[in-house]
């Protein structure tokens, strides 16, 4: 067997140990002759899975039981919807900062059922950085103040808790959770969908405080009603069971490799790696203000686009797979996300090395 070092945005690289456990059990879960996705999911074996799962979350990202942790369909689009529908009456005024393409599809959605304002935005900088915190604008009377922690198309993290001036904070965490502890107390509302560094796609996290489950507007969809999910254990309707499976085998993983602080080194050494190569090269060129620099999607390009092609085809010959950009932006994109390791990064540098020398 010949693992790629896959770097995918996402659906992304998922641990081999995971992998392998996984088909290790396929066939009969546990001694029950049954695979786990051929039972219910109100039945004991299920059950267990989803409780060990949660709890398994819970402990790596210290969630306190103020909060509820929702296993949902949809991805994290769906709640594009749901954060405004759950938040905030007709017409009232809520807050978006907008540093990317994620945060304008937020933004759009957020539209159609409330009164945005964009708080700050990075546009006139073509979202290489994070507008100053002290130039936001976020009303006092805003239902909540909408991030995204890290866009994964622009590569733009923030690596620290925004201050939200005081209104409930929200963020998209798509594609950088688990990849550093979070001080989740200070956020009301996280979510992302799992296709990064959770599990497979078809699975989405929230973690919403409780003591905001209240204010859903009453002629929503039940199935975009955080309240109704909280309330049945995220069994409003049958639930992803395998995803969520999955997603219990990568937090056990993450767990024995040592927690989100472990994760925290590794992805910052990963990212710190790439950006040198880009950096100390003439060749390469990453865009994105330093101070905002993503640990998990690094773009870059090259400096003729005339060789895009080429180095797309040199790398995957060199079995490092899906590097090309976002169709949005173009170059290139890495994405480092907890199962792609120092020694793939380490493959990619030497390679960028190396093709740099031949045509550089
Ligand atoms: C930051 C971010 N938000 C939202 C989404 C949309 O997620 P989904 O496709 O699961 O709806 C993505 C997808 O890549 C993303 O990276």
């Amino acid at each position: 067997m010949n693992r790629a070092f896959n770097f995918s945005a996402g659906p992304a690289a998922l641990p081999t140990a995971v992998l392998e456990r996984a088909q290790a059990e396929l066939l009969d879960y546990q001694g029950t002759g049954m695979s786990i996705m051929e039972v219910s999911h109100r039945g004991s074996t299920f059950l267990a899975v989803a409780e060990a799962a949660e709890a398994r979350f819970r402990s790596l990202l210290g969630i306190s039981d103020d909060y509820a942790v929702l296993f949902l369909q949809g991805g994290a689009t769906q709640q594009f919807s749901a954060v405004p529908l759950n938040l905030s009456a007709p017409g009232q005024t809520v807050a978006y900062v907008n540093t990317g393409a994620w945060s304008k599809k937020a933004i759009k959605e957020a539209q159609r059922y409330a009164s945005v304002v964009v708080s700050a935005s990075s546009e006139g900088e073509h979202f290489t950085t994070i507008p100053e915190r002290s130039t936001w604008q976020v009303p006092s009377d805003a239902a909540y103040l909408h991030v995204c922690a890290n866009e994964t198309i622009g590569g733009l993290e923030f690596l620290e808790t925004p201050d939200a001036g005081g209104v409930p904070l929200v963020g998209d965490f798509s594609s950088t959770i688990l990849s550093r502890p979070i001080d989740v107390k200070a956020w009301d509302v996280l979510y992302a969908g799992a296709q990064k560094n959770i599990g497979p796609a078809g699975l989405t996290l929230v973690v919403v405080k409780r003591a905001l489950l209240d204010r859903a507007r009453g002629d929503i969809p039940a199935l975009l009603a955080w309240k109704g999910f909280a309330d049945e254990d995220s069994m409003l309707n049958t639930p992803p069971t395998f995803a969520w499976y999955l997603a219990g085998l990568v937090f056990e993983w993450v767990e024995q490799q040592g927690g989100l602080s472990v994760m925290a080194e590794r992805n910052e050494r990963k990212a710190k790696t790439l950006y040198a190569a880009i950096d100390q090269s003439d060749f390469y060129t990453a865009p994105v203000d330093p101070r905002y620099r993503s640990w998990m999607n690094v773009p870059f390009t090259l400096a003729d686009a005339a060789l895009d092609k080429p180095f797309l085809a040199e790398a995957e010959a060199a079995g490092l797979m899906n590097l090309k950009g976002h169709r949005s932006v173009g170059g290139m994109r890495a994405s480092l996300y907890n199962a792609v390791g120092q020694d793939a990064v380490d493959a990619l540098v030497t390679f960028m090395a190396d093709f740099e020398a031949r045509h550089g």
